[in-house]
């Protein structure tokens, strides 16, 4: 295949950086010009009200809110579950405790307690053994936060099982669950386990519709009606009440009716660049280990820095990113069979 070459139009790159950069399609654009709306912090948009029924039903909780972000989504949560001086425990490379700009001190004043998993799955053990009791030295444990898929573990899958002995052990003591179910719907597409299975574990639910969804923005925050009614009063102390939003929620109804079936399209082309770039020498990379849409793997090359192979892959008009555990690549709606070629041509090209 002819390589592409680096361009100054994004939209002419294979863009693996994130299922974030996801451009809206053309039935949500379609909706959105013709979504009824009115004013949603005053209670009056139609379209909101039509999306977060839906998704409440769809994962069998109470209620939902439409959110701007998945970060406000956990951000909220954490803030409504707990109090300040509180401890959370969050698993070591979650997202809500490494890429959130430290809202859990800065926003709910309370101190994460990270304790170590198997990619992604902490031990429930472990979890038990790190609940603290309060006492003029010691914080109170509130909130357990646990994330499927998991973005840092490469997308893995959290086993269900794991998440069960969890909310037993937090039922046990009276601890809540906040689920980040960012990519939950690649947790059901790769297990084929319900959503409202994996809802169960959590007090709380969110997941995203800006990320292999496709929308262009917006996130869930799902949980008991008295956790929503609170959760929307923080949202808008957040800034995060917006007016006419129904013209954005309307994306996000076609993004459930629409774009969930396909994730599984993405596992697959996921799982086929893993297990042609995992034979190269100098990446390290168990395919195994690729159950969903993310790739990280770590570059040990004898002339080739990871910057450097960034911006050779760039100059083939390829993104990818930077991150903990190495490099990643995140295959989404807007990355085609050709796409992935493409890729694998590059990684052969530069690195052997
Ligand atoms: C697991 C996980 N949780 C939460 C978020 C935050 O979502 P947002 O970027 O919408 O704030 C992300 C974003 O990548 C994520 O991967």
């Amino acid at each position: 295949m002819e390589p592409k070459k680096e361009t100054e139009n994004i939209m002419e790159y294979s863009d693996f950086r994130s299922d974030t950069v996801t451009r809206p399609t053309e039935n949500m654009r379609k909706a959105m010009a013709e979504a009824e709306v009115g004013d949603d912090v005053l209670g009056d948009d139609p379209t909101v009200q039509k999306l977060e029924t839906m998704v409440a039903e769809m994962v069998g909780k109470e209620a939902a809110l439409y959110v701007p972000s998945g970060t406000m989504g956990n951000s909220i949560s954490v803030k409504v579950w707990t109090q300040e001086l509180d401890e959370v425990i969050v698993e070591e490379r979650a997202h809500i405790y490494n890429m959130e700009s430290t809202h859990m001190t800065f926003i709910s004043r309370v101190t994460p307690r990270s304790l170590p998993s198997n990619r992604g799955a902490m031990a429930p053990d472990l979890v038990e053994q790190n609940i603290r009791r309060p006492t003029v030295h010691i914080p109170r444990t509130s909130l357990i936060c646990v994330e499927n898929t998991h973005n840092n573990w490469s997308g893995a899958v959290v086993p269900l099982e794991n998440l069960k002995a969890i909310r037993e052990i937090a039922d046990k003591h009276r601890v809540r669950i906040h689920f980040d179910g960012a990519r939950i719907f690649n947790a059901c597409h790769a297990t084929g386990i319900p959503v409202k299975e994996y809802a169960k574990i959590g007090d709380s639910l969110m997941f995203c519709l800006s990320k292999g969804l496709s929308a262009p923005v917006g996130s869930m925050l799902t949980g008991p009606k008295d956790f929503i009614d609170y959760a929307r009063r923080i949202r808008k102390a957040l800034g995060g009440g917006m007016r006419q939003v129904g013209v954005l929620a309307a994306s996000g109804i076609v993004a459930l009716n629409e774009m969930v079936d396909r994730l599984a399209e993405d596992h697959r082309r996921a799982k086929q660049l893993a297990l042609a770039i995992a034979e190269i020498p100098g990446i390290e990379l168990n395919p195994d280990h690729i159950q969903t849409n993310i790739i990280i793997f770590d570059l040990k090359h004898p002339r080739i820095s990871i910057p450097v192979f960034l911006e050779e892959l760039k100059k083939r008009a390829i993104l990818a990113l930077a991150t903990r555990g190495g490099i990643r690549f995140v295959t989404h709606k807007d990355i085609g069979d050709e796409d992935v070629e493409r890729a694998i041509s590059a990684f052969k090209e530069i690195l052997v």
